[in-house]
């Protein structure tokens, strides 16, 4: 090769283009950093193989109280399959919501747990709704065997959906 070009015109190309090959390995470099950047930046995990969902593994003896439970003190409104009401996307003539499922065919889902767990506790009295109160009447360890019921009931990858969101939330979004 060298014998073709002659060493004058070697000497005065071959820096250039190894400078230039060095800009494109760098610049390749810096597109790549940037495209991991933005791949860690978008859910924020860089640690994303944590956010697993884990198996659903409710002990089925607590899953078996939270049915009993459930049809004691929830099934009456929200019905035995926690199908909740027919009409349960409208409010009613007086303006309340009827009782919505809690089956995953609702937005129960959408609710972390700590805010389902606010719900079961204190109803909704307060802010205009008809959803009684269970706090003095239910201890925590009755309401979690009902919501683990409830969770048993939702399809794998609403429930996966779930996890994540509620993830997300107990550690403030990050
Ligand atoms: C007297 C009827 C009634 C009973 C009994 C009742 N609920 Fe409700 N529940 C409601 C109504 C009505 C709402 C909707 C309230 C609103 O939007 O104001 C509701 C809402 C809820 C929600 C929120 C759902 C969502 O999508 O945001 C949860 C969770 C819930 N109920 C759980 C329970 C559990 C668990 C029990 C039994 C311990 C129970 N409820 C018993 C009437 C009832």
């Amino acid at each position: 090769m060298a014998s073709t070009t002659g060493p004058a015109i070697t000497g005065i190309h071959l820096p250039a283009d190894n400078a230039s090959v060095r800009r494109g390995q760098a610049s390749k470099l810096v597109a790549l950093s940037v495209m991991l950047l933005a791949l860690l930046g978008c859910d924020r995990q860089p640690d994303s193989l944590k956010n697993a969902v884990p198996k659903r593994d409710f002990d089925p003896a607590v899953v078996e109280r939270g049915r009993v439970l459930f049809a004691q003190h929830c099934a009456s409104c929200h019905g035995d399959h926690a199908q909740g009401a027919p009409n349960w996307h409208r409010p009613d003539a007086s303006g309340k919501w009827p009782p919505p499922p809690l089956n995953g065919t609702g937005h129960a889902w959408h609710h972390p747990r700590a805010a389902l767990v606010r719900t079961i506790r204190q109803g909704t009295a307060a802010t205009g709704g008809n959803m009684p109160a269970w706090g003095g009447r239910l201890p925590n360890d009755d309401i979690d065997a009902i919501l683990a019921w409830i969770q048993q009931q939702w399809p794998e990858e609403l429930y996966a959906a779930w996890w994540r969101m509620d993830r997300q939330s107990a550690t403030g979004g990050r």
